[in-house]
């Protein structure tokens, strides 16, 4: 299995990923990392110099569809089969999104159909929910609208702070989006369509 991982920011998804592939417990190659902010914490993490590494700053192009273009150009010749997003906070268009039908996955901090967009993790903790969690989930034309794949719960206890809560959820999103990679990895059929 080929992939891209797309990311943004901090980048601790992309790394747990690369770090489970390095070590062989998902069978994938990572053949293009993306990253569309130049200010990302996550450059660094991986290694500047990283060859596979392409840093695309969105705001030099007129449009984000631009963006998507130069992207694409990149992955040409890649053979990418699915497109992972770790952490990528820009919108995909509806085209690319259509284009890439099941082949793009992506991994929210709630228990999705709960909290879609942006803090996630904040508007659940002073909802006062008792649960939340995190969703990986197939990306479609709705903001974290796609089909759920897996999830995992998180219990929000009487002590948990906003910080002791994302914390709680990241190290879910760890887990479950390795298990995601590895049961696609083995070629197992994770959604009824
Ligand atoms: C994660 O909580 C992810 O679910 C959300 O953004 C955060 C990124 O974390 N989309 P990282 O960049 O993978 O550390």
């Amino acid at each position: 299995m080929n992939i891209a991982i797309f990311f943004s920011g901090n980048g601790s998804n992309m790394l747990n990923i690369k770090k489970a592939i390095d070590e062989k417990k998902i069978k994938a190659n990572i053949k293009i990392f993306v990253c569309n902010n130049p200010k990302a914490k996550g450059i660094k993490k991986l290694c500047n110099n990283n060859n596979k590494l392409k840093v695309i700053d969105h705001k030099k192009f007129a449009s984000f569809r631009e963006w998507e273009f130069e992207v694409e150009k990149y992955m040409q010749k890649l053979n990418v089969d699915l497109i992972c997003l770790a952490g990528f906070m820009k919108i995909l268009s509806e085209v690319f999104v259509k284009k890439w039908k099941k082949k793009i996955i992506n991994i929210h901090p709630s228990l999705l159909p709960a909290f879609k967009g942006l803090n996630a993790q904040k508007r659940a903790f002073e909802y006062g929910v008792k649960f939340t969690g995190c969703t990986v989930h197939y990306v479609n034309e709705e903001l974290d609208g796609g089909d759920i794949i897996e999830q995992s719960l998180v219990k929000i206890t009487k002590n948990d702070t906003l910080n002791s809560l994302t914390k709680k959820i990241l190290i879910e999103e760890h887990k479950i989006y390795i298990n995601v990679l590895k049961k696609l990895s083995n070629g197992e059929k994770l959604w009824r369509n």
